[in-house]
């Protein structure tokens, strides 16, 4: 790594995470939903349904040091770090953090054994850096459980570490000069939250339980925007974790309630103003206790201590926005079956020499899903093939100071999935 060796400044917030009020899974029942989780390791152990959140803190918030508000412009580097240290018997558990709304990382923690752990995770999160300059509360969401079979808790430190400018490398926001055109491959100047507003005013997920819930968020956006992308954060949990080996519902109508359903196809949609305008099939992480915890020691499964999060091109919708009044961005899933936890961060960039963006719109095309599926079974044995298809294209130019750019946005997804035999999952 070409930067300097030293942070120029660290922040650290120090955060202890005993239990919270709503656990994220469901532990009274938890044993029967989770199909996957093994139940033959001793440090985990059923719930019972006697199970009480013994006090009910929720978010640990701090405002940042006046000094890193004050931090010079220019930096090469900023990196989010995690440290956490957890003893005792506890299950993972899904976090959040947020700065003004804005989620900057989706993890999972750790699985502690008795004799304790300590683990830590970095992200590069220069993307979100027009933030800094604001003053705003960092929060974090860590849904723990403490009764007599789990009894781990977190202690943990988030910092955030700026790491100073390459002078040779860097033009004025910190982006790369190489970029041929300003402002395209380097951050965005705005990032404003799609998230929850409750309980407190800083940030949390929405959730989401079936597939007819649709959560938004209505804002308004400056007129001198000259590109928009969505970045959506997502996670699956309780009958969703393992959303890709759920069987078709014909099945567990026919055979057997205790398989979970709604097939093994999840989809994100993303509108604007009920257009459709962005898809996101998402990655299958698996948790740091998912299948067999002893699978994710030392190496944990892909993504799971930093959860993927997807970006939309909405810039050659932007003319349908840039009117300087309310619009609402709105998020569902397909197939839902419960809970996914979701939020969003629409990252703008905005041009700085001039007032008002023109713009238009050229084509939106905006396919329905297509699903097919095709099963033959009898008794438990049988093969479902699903076939899953979608297409978004969307193309218009914005012009401002930085010239007139036209853009095209294509997502063509195909999907094709063969479920086989019903008594793998049992
Ligand atoms: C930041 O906001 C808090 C709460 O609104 C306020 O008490 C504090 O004075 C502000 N700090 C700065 C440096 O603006
Ligand atoms: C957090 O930082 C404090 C102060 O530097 C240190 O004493 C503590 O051990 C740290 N905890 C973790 C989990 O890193
Ligand atoms: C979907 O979830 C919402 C919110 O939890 C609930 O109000 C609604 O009744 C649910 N719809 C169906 C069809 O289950
Ligand atoms: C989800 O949102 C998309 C885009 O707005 C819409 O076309 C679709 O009907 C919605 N699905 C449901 C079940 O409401
Ligand atoms: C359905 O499955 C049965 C038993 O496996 C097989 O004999 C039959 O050929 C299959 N039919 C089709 C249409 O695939
Ligand atoms: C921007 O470029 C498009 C495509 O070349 C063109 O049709 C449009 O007239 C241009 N707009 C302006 C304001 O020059």
């Amino acid at each position: 790594m070409a930067s300097s060796p030293f942070p120029l400044l660290s922040i650290s917030l120090f955060l202890l995470f005993l239990l919270l009020h709503q656990p994220l899974f469901s532990t009274t029942n938890l044993h029967k939903l989770r199909s996957l989780r093994p139940d033959f390791l001793p440090q985990i152990s059923t719930p019972s349904s006697n199970d009480t959140p013994l006090s009910p803190p929720t978010h640990y918030f701090e405002t940042p040091p006046s000094h890193c508000l004050s931090h010079p412009k220019e930096f090469s580097k900023i990196f989010l770090e995690w440290r956490a240290i957890s003893k005792g018997r506890q299950y993972d558990r899904i976090f959040g953090v947020w700065v003004g709304g804005v989620e900057l990382l989706r993890s999972c923690t750790a699985e502690p054994i008795p004799t304790g752990i300590v683990w830590s995770v970095e992200k590069d999160i220069a993307r979100y850096y027009s933030l800094r300059l604001k003053n705003q509360t960092l929060a974090v969401y860590l849904g723990n459980v403490i009764d007599k079979a789990h009894y781990g808790i977190y202690h943990v430190n988030v910092t955030l570490h700026f790491y100073p400018p390459e002078e040779e490398n860097l033009d004025s926001h910190g982006g790369n000069r190489e970029n041929l055109v300003p402002g395209y491959n380097s951050w965005a100047d705005l990032v404003l939250p799609i998230s929850r507003n409750l309980p407190l005013n800083d940030g949390l997920w929405f959730e989401i339980e079936n597939s007819t819930n649709f959560v938004f968020k209505e804002l308004k956006i400056p007129r001198n925007v000259y590109r928009a992308v969505l970045e959506v954060y997502v996670s699956f949990h309780e009958n969703d974790e393992f959303w890709y080996s759920n069987v078709p519902n014909e099945y567990i109508d026919v055979y057997s309630t205790s398989f979970l359903g709604n097939g093994p196809f999840r989809e994100v949609l993303v509108s604007l103003d009920g257009d459709l305008v962005g898809s996101i099939w998402p990655f299958t992480v698996i948790y740091t206790g998912g299948v067999s915890p002893l699978l994710w020691r030392p190496i944990s499964g892909i993504g799971s201590f930093s959860l993927p999060s997807y970006d939309i091109e909405i810039t050659p919708f932007l003319g349908k926005i840039l009117d300087g009044k309310t619009h609402k961005i709105g998020l569902n899933v397909t197939n839902a079956l419960n809970v996914c936890y979701i939020d969003a961060n629409l990252h703008l960039w905005l041009d700085k020499h001039g007032v008002k963006t023109e713009w238009k719109i050229l084509k939106h095309v905006g396919l329905p899903l297509v699903v097919s599926l095709v099963s033959n079974f009898s008794g438990f044995d049988g093969t479902f093939l699903r076939s899953v298809s979608r297409s978004i294209k969307l193309t218009g130019w914005v012009k401002s100071s930085y010239g007139n750019i036209t853009t095209n946005a294509i997502q063509d997804f195909y999907y094709n999935k063969l479920n086989s035999d019903g008594r793998q999952w049992k």
